[in-house]
């Protein structure tokens, strides 16, 4: 999985840079090119030299060598690379690059980095669960960096608790894992539909409901860094889908998702259907904003197609569909019963009597049924960590 992948390793002043060295070898031996980039306070724990030799390249610490001028181009590296990855990184690093305090050639690598990148902290206990270190690796998470959180135990300050950098070979096969997991979907096309409908009453109103949005882009993120080719159909979110593999169709109605997701899914290999579709529309829609006039307002709807019904009439054998049911009630029913009319493979189920599941927030708990009668119940996770499951799961189950 590693063989001729171009990685940048970043070290930082940690006393973990020693186990930096482990590192380059484990990595070099799997195949992978690595270039190093080093910050001024990780030369003082582990020497340039030993990583020169080891990588077989020259070390990269300033942004000019100081003997004949020549600039390291930061720029360069973030193109180059397969995939950054910062090993050990300190609470500093962790500060800076949340912030882009861009004050040395690693931080500058950073910001100029195409590729995934990587963060292995290493740090005490108490910096570690520090409420500024956690709000800032909240941060590298949600610009879409990948944390390898630090294992627990003997710490060099003699102290016990998480902190300690992720052993070597624990980190390489982390990113063994991602690059086998990123060619999962390649060459698959996916249709995702996400967010609200608006059905317009009249120039300044319409009807619509809570979705965020939030579960559909984060089911669009993973699917597009498992390489697929994701066809994102969004309704009016305040949201932004940021993988290069994802192709966002903005559109408003019912009706507009519905003619957008017939045209497109017969070329898809699957359709995950996460948008919360107006089941009406205001049967007209009124060109002028309608009046007060202290009377009750009658208003007439009529019934928006069923795009998940339909998808699932149109669909091949080779195709894979997945809907979602929202319930208040009777739930494990209901959801049943829209995974037979709807004729889908997999439903989502989210109840709203789950505490941190539903519309607006970033959690969600799920259970996903199979058109074979099989339930499978999740914990409570992120809504990332929930797409996750949710495609481990549809891959698990169509191989
Ligand atoms: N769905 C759809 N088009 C619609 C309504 C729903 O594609 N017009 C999809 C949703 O995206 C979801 C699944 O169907 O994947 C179930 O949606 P839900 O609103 O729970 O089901 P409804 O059939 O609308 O049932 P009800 O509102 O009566 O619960």
């Amino acid at each position: 999985m590693l063989n001729g992948k171009k990685i940048v390793l970043g070290i930082t002043g940690s006393i973990a840079a020693y186990k930096a060295a482990f590192l380059c070898r484990l990595l070099i031996k799997k195949g992978a090119e690595v270039q190093v980039v080093i910050t001024p306070a990780g030369k003082e724990f582990i020497t340039p030299v030993t990583l020169s030799t080891l990588t077989n390249k020259p070390v990269v610490s300033a942004f000019f060598a100081a003997n004949d001028g020549t600039w390291h181009s930061h720029v360069d590296m973030g193109l180059w690379a397969d995939v950054m990855l910062i090993a050990p990184a300190t609470a500093a690093t962790i500060g800076k690059m949340a912030n882009g305090i861009a004050d040395n050639m690693l931080i500058t690598t950073y910001l100029s980095m195409k590729a995934p990148v990587f963060v292995a902290p290493a740090m005490d206990l108490d910096m570690y669960a520090h409420p500024s270190t956690q709000a800032n690796l909240e941060k590298l998470k949600s610009y879409g960096n990948h944390i390898i959180e630090p294992a627990s135990g003997f710490l060099a300050s003699s102290l016990e608790g998480k902190g300690r950098m992720e052993e070597p070979e624990a980190i390489v096969a982390y990113l063994e894992t991602f690059f086998e997991k990123n060619q999962q979907l390649s060459k698959k096309k996916i249709l995702i539909t996400a967010g609200p409908t608006y059905e317009k009453l009249d120039p300044v109103r319409y009807i619509s409901n809570y979705s965020s949005g939030k579960m559909g882009f984060a089911l669009a993120e993973v699917c597009a860094e498992r390489g697929a080719e994701v066809f994102l159909l969004s309704g009016p979110v305040q949201l932004q889908a940021k993988h290069q593999g994802i192709k966002r169709i903005d559109v408003e109605s019912a009706v507009e998702m519905y003619q957008a997701a017939t045209r497109l899914f017969p070329s898809m290999d699957a359709g995950i259907l996460c948008a919360a579709v107006a089941d009406y529309r205001p049967a007209s829609f009124a060109e002028k904003k309608i009046k007060r006039n202290g009377e009750a307002l009658h208003l007439e709807l009529l019934p928006n197609p069923d795009i998940a019904a339909s998808l699932g009439k149109m669909k091949t054998q080779a195709q894979v569909l997945v809907g979602f049911a929202l319930e208040t009630d009777n739930e494990m029913q209901n959801a049943k019963n829209k995974l037979q009319k709807k004729n889908l493979d997999f439903i989502v189920l989210n109840s709203l009597q789950d505490a941190g599941a539903g519309f607006k927030g970033d959690t969600n708990k799920i259970s996903i049924l199979t058109a074979q009668g099989e339930k499978v119940d999740f914990p409570l996770k992120s809504k990332k960590a929930v797409a996750e499951d949710i495609i481990d799961f549809i891959l698990s189950h169509n191989e």
